[in-house]
């Protein structure tokens, strides 16, 4: 039985659905560019930074731009995604998240956040999640992108536990890796036959708690 004494989560995909948003900006700015964004190319954005994503989407276009040009039309996407995520309440919490979380609390686990988006203040903000992380390592606090494990060994030295008593819960594949080169036990939000290199994988979270958890982590 591990002795797990902390828990970090992703945001996008795993407490909240916001790849929708991210979706509807992305293709008005490709729709501007000339460039074909499709929804299966949109998978491939999960857990990727910002400016990566922006560089993937160029890529399908075949389109070169400067550093400057790109600054200004991530920015620009911002403004639109930040738009859609303005609008977020509780209610769009994933279902069984806050029980979860409740019962994380209730056996004394801390709680980080380890997430790419520079967004995740306002998210959590909106959702009125803020108040249950004890420490929120985010876009803004890293300097290299998952599948670097920076993002989660910042979490876990910010909640003063080793890496090994922490659970990292990731709906990306990139992300399993950051969490897996992090040496955490990783279980995956999503479907087993895409996040293949989880130690686990939930479909989420509805009738978890952390008891149920602990009788499933090998
Ligand atoms: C990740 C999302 O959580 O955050 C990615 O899965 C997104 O799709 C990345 O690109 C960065 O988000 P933001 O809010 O900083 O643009
Ligand atoms: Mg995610």
């Amino acid at each position: 039985m591990r002795n797990i004494k902390a828990i970090i989560f992703d945001l996008d995909g795993v407490l909240v659905a916001t790849a929708k948003y991210h979706y509807l900006a992305w293709k008005r700015l490709a729709k501007e560019l000339n460039i074909e964004f499709s929804i299966e190319d949109n998978e491939r954005l999960k857990g990727v930074s910002r400016m990566n994503s922006l560089d993937i989407i160029l890529d399908i276009g075949g389109l070169t731009l400067d550093n400057d040009a790109k600054i200004k039309l991530a920015a620009k996407k911002n403004i639109w995604y930040v738009e859609y995520i303005s609008k977020l309440t509780p209610a769009d919490i994933l279902p069984g998240v806050i029980d979860f979380l409740e019962s994380i609390k209730i056996n004394g686990l801390k709680i980080a956040l380890g997430s790419a988006s520079r967004n995740s203040m306002l998210i959590l903000k909106n959702l009125k999640l803020t108040d249950y992380f004890d420490a929120i390592i985010d876009g803004t606090k890293v300097s290299s992108t998952k599948p670097n494990p920076e993002v989660f060994l910042k979490g876990a030295f910010a909640l003063n536990t080793p890496p090994c008593q922490c659970i990292v819960f990731e709906d990306a594949q990139s992300g399993i890796d950051a969490a897996i080169n992090a040496g955490m036990y990783c279980i995956g939000i999503g479907s087993k036959n895409i996040l293949k290199k989880a130690n686990l994988v939930l479909s989420g979270f509805s009738d978890m708690t952390f008891d149920k958890l602990e009788l499933l982590i090998d």
